[in-house]
């Protein structure tokens, strides 16, 4: 089961001639191996390198071996230490094992246990860091937040979200941004009989090419420059767990193919390895491209849009539902916050397209202007403002009257040309001002065929 070509050993003794016999015998065997001939020199080398277990002669000169232990757990390398003793010094052994030694043996010994202890001390170390990537994770998915609503539509997410949870079946999650699809995933993987095991996130648009296959598939030491140690893919931590894949309208053509082939083997192969490991994962995706359509045009594989999709749920964007807007502003004021009928009734009337996320940071932005604890008009941001009906225009390009019988693409194209002039063209500037990712925006510009003027015209009048 164990692999000794991923075993890096560094053996610290004074004995040459054993030590050699040591090197020797785990060489052939396929072990990477060091050597050093006292504790100085083991200190050094672990600063330098990273080793999985160490074999340490207690009875070393320069430095004894228990100092050296004592210090290489002072410095936190995470190596196993397995300590060799003498005949008749158990005490030192289990003084060794207080300072948080693996194991010891005591000399002579027959070097196949010696072999044995070594592969359990890499097992140990193995678990420990998986220990430890799965703590990071699930710190990572901790905050649990509740998912407002009171509307039918999102009434029917609730449902779907009990039917299809228990299932295990792949379910895409489609939205627009800011609707919250993450929290769907959440909620899924809690509804699920995994719920105990990790809910593993990989997001496609967080990361270039190269970056997110090694994320997702792990890679061998060695296997491209900077691969320093060997590191599991999320499809391993995920294991027995959910893996979701956030945004994967995002996954590059090369990286859709792999994907397929290890759900449909139910196995991967890490970066650099010939190893088949099987993986045994829920998949979820989300995106807030229009798939089917990406499908159609080329730029998404069908079979792995079939493989995805054994189950869709389709979230609502806020517009569609506004009976849940004074619940979610409610739940995002809390205590003692109050609102004045004139800002409830302007958010109403907005077309949110970054959806909740938008609405949050309105709310956030409008506590930290607003006096007395009470959110007026006047608190909100000026794109919400503006589009009231009633109201006047707050930018001289904004369409008077005119918004409340816009179509709807209209209004929302208009509304981030406006925030787009507003903040000079700088696009970073205007997607946090929406309330939604660069992303999206440029996917709003796309859509809408939105272009900065012509550069000679863009300060003009
Ligand atoms: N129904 C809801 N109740 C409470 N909070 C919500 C609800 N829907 C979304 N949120 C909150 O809105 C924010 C955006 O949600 P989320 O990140 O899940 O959206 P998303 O659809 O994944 O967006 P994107 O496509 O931009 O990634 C989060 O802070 C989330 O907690
Ligand atoms: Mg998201």
């Amino acid at each position: 089961m164990i692999d000794p070509q991923e075993i890096r050993l560094l053996i610290a003794d004074d004995d040459e001639e054993f030590r050699s016999s040591l090197v020797r015998r785990f060489q052939r065997r396929g072990y990477e191996v060091e050597q050093v001939g006292d504790g100085a020199s083991a200190l050094h080398l672990l600063n330098q390198r990273e080793f999985d277990v160490l074999i340490l002669d207690l009875v070393m000169p320069s430095m004894s071996g228990l100092e050296a232990l004592k210090q290489i757990k002072e410095e936190r390398h995470d190596c196993e230490v397995i300590v060799l003793t003498g005949q008749g010094t158990i005490q030192t052994a289990v003084q060794a094992m207080k300072l948080g030694a693996f194991d010891f043996l005591t000399k002579p010994f027959p070097l196949a246990e010696l072999e044995v202890v070594v592969n359990r001390a890499y097992e140990h170390r193995q678990l420990r860091k998986e220990n430890f990537q799965l703590k990071q994770i699930l710190r990572r998915a901790a905050p649990q937040v509740r998912m407002i609503g009171q509307s039918p539509l999102m009434k029917e997410v609730f449902r779907l979200i009990e039917k299809a949870g228990p299932t295990d079946k792949a379910i895409l999650i489609q939205g627009e941004s800011g609707t919250g699809k993450e929290l769907v995933a959440q909620a899924l993987h809690r509804a699920s009989l995994r719920r105990d095991r990790p809910l593993v996130v990989v997001n496609c648009a967080a990361l270039p090419e190269t970056l997110l296959e090694s994320e997702l598939f792990g890679h061998e030491k060695g296997a491209f420059t900077g691969a320093v140690s060997a590191k599991p893919g999320l499809f391993e931590v995920a294991d027995g767990g959910t893996l979701f894949i956030d945004e994967i309208g995002e996954l590059p053509g090369a990286l859709q193919a792999k994907l397929l082939r290890a759900l449909e083997d139910g196995s991967i192969r890490r970066i650099g390895s010939l190893k088949e490991r099987r993986v045994n994962i829920r998949l979820l995706a989300a995106t807030n491209r229009n798939l089917a359509k990406e499908v159609e045009e080329g730029r998404f594989r069908e079979d792995l849009y079939y493989r995805i999709n054994v189950m869709s749920l389709v979230l609502p964007p806020l517009r569609e539902r506004k009976e849940d807007i004074p619940l979610l502003v409610d739940h995002f004021l809390g205590p003692p916050w109050q609102i004045e009928p004139a800002a409830m009734e302007a958010i109403m009337q907005y077309s949110w397209p970054g959806n909740v996320r938008q609405l949050i940071n309105a709310i956030d932005r409008a506590k930290i202007l607003a006096d007395d604890h009470v959110i007026r008009l006047r608190d909100l941001p000026p794109e919400v403002v503006g589009h009231r009906p009633a109201a006047s225009p707050t930018s001289p390009s904004a369409p008077t009257a005119a918004a409340g019988s816009l179509q709807l693409a209209e209004v929302q194209k208009n509304h981030v040309l406006q925030v787009l002039q507003r903040e000079g063209w700088n696009k970073a500037r205007a997607a946090r001002a929406l309330g939604i990712s660069r992303r999206s925006l440029y996917r709003l510009l796309e859509k809408y065929d939105i272009r900065p003027p012509a550069a000679s015209g863009q300060n003009g009048s």
